[in-house]
């Protein structure tokens, strides 16, 4: 193995000891606690697991944490009646809305009643419109935590050719948007791509967000590549015992590691970074809230 494993678990120690350190002089200084709210619909067990996470890092970084979990049955007007009242609430800095919701649930029309201000997520239309324009805006937090390992890694971005591979609203579209903004030429590539293996070696900077375990093999990698691997798998492990299962991405590790000059591992790579940027985002809500 050649590549530089990017430590994505100890940026994000460091990203949350930024956070906490702001926190505290924000509560010292101003007298504010921001705040973050998380509302989970229904009991998918990934989610449950996920805004438990959330919580958690939210009360160690020293903000305060409400957690709404509501019924899977929760009706829309309620869902919008609760998203209604933390948008007015000046205790809430921060509101995310787990996603995905239950299927008779609209998410665009969720998403988009929360506060364009407080929507930590980044996904509020206004946001995304926002980011598309280069105007300051909230980021989602999976693509900001890519571009910090990929400046931290590579310094300027500027001129690479950067693909990414996936087109989702949460990380495909803005982490191309980001990159654009520091000044690399972007592709989008996505499950009609036409040869995608040769569009993919053509990448300084692969980024690789499908959600498909080891879709890309290592000789699609360009040698010396910056490969960050969005995806979080959970396949069968029968070498660990029967029905146990292990984590993998969207890339073939140990093959890509050989090629790359940089490789970020699943776990602990990507997956940290999001919760920490996600505690970034909600204090720099809070400071633009209180001026
Ligand atoms: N589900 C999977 N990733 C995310 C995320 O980044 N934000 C929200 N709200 N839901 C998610």
């Amino acid at each position: 193995m050649s590549a530089t494993i990017i430590d994505g678990k100890a940026f994000a120690e460091k990203v949350r000891t930024q956070v906490a350190a702001h926190v505290t002089r924000l509560k010292d200084e101003h007298g504010i606690t921001p705040g973050l709210a998380v509302v989970l619909v229904g009991e998918d067990p990934a989610s449950e697991v996920y805004v438990r996470n959330k919580g958690k890092q939210t009360l160690e970084a020293g903000m305060n944490s409400f957690e709404h979990k509501l019924p899977a049955e929760t009706s829309e007007a309620d869902l919008l009646a609760l998203i209604d009242q933390l948008n007015t609430d000046p205790a809430v800095h921060g509101i995310l809305v787990q996603l995905p919701l239950p299927a008779h649930l609209n998410s665009d029309l969720v998403i988009n009643s929360i506060d364009p201000a407080k929507d930590v997520d980044g996904f509020h239309i206004s946001n995304v419109g926002l980011l598309g324009t280069g105007q300051k805006s909230m980021v989602p937090c999976t693509p900001l935590g890519c571009l910090m390992m990929l400046r931290e890694q590579l310094g300027s971005l500027s001129g690479l050719n950067a693909v990414v591979v996936g087109r989702s609203n949460i990380v495909g579209k803005p982490m191309a948007q980001l990159l654009l903004g520091d000044s690399c030429t972007v592709t989008i590539a996505h499950s009609r791509t036409r040869d995608l293996a040769e569009v993919c070696r053509r990448a300084d900077i692969l980024v690789a967000a499908v959600g498909r375990p080891e879709m890309i093999p290592g000789d699609w990698v360009k040698p010396g590549a910056t490969v960050i691997d969005v995806g979080i798998n959970r396949i069968p492990a029968p070498e660990k015992g029967e029905g146990k299962m292990r984590l993998v991405g969207d890339v073939a590790f140990a093959s890509a590691a050989e090629v790359a000059g940089a490789i970020t591992p699943v776990p602990g790579g990507v997956g940290p970074m999001t919760i920490a940027c996600l505690l970034a985002n909600t204090v720099t809500a809070c400071c633009r809230a209180n001026g």
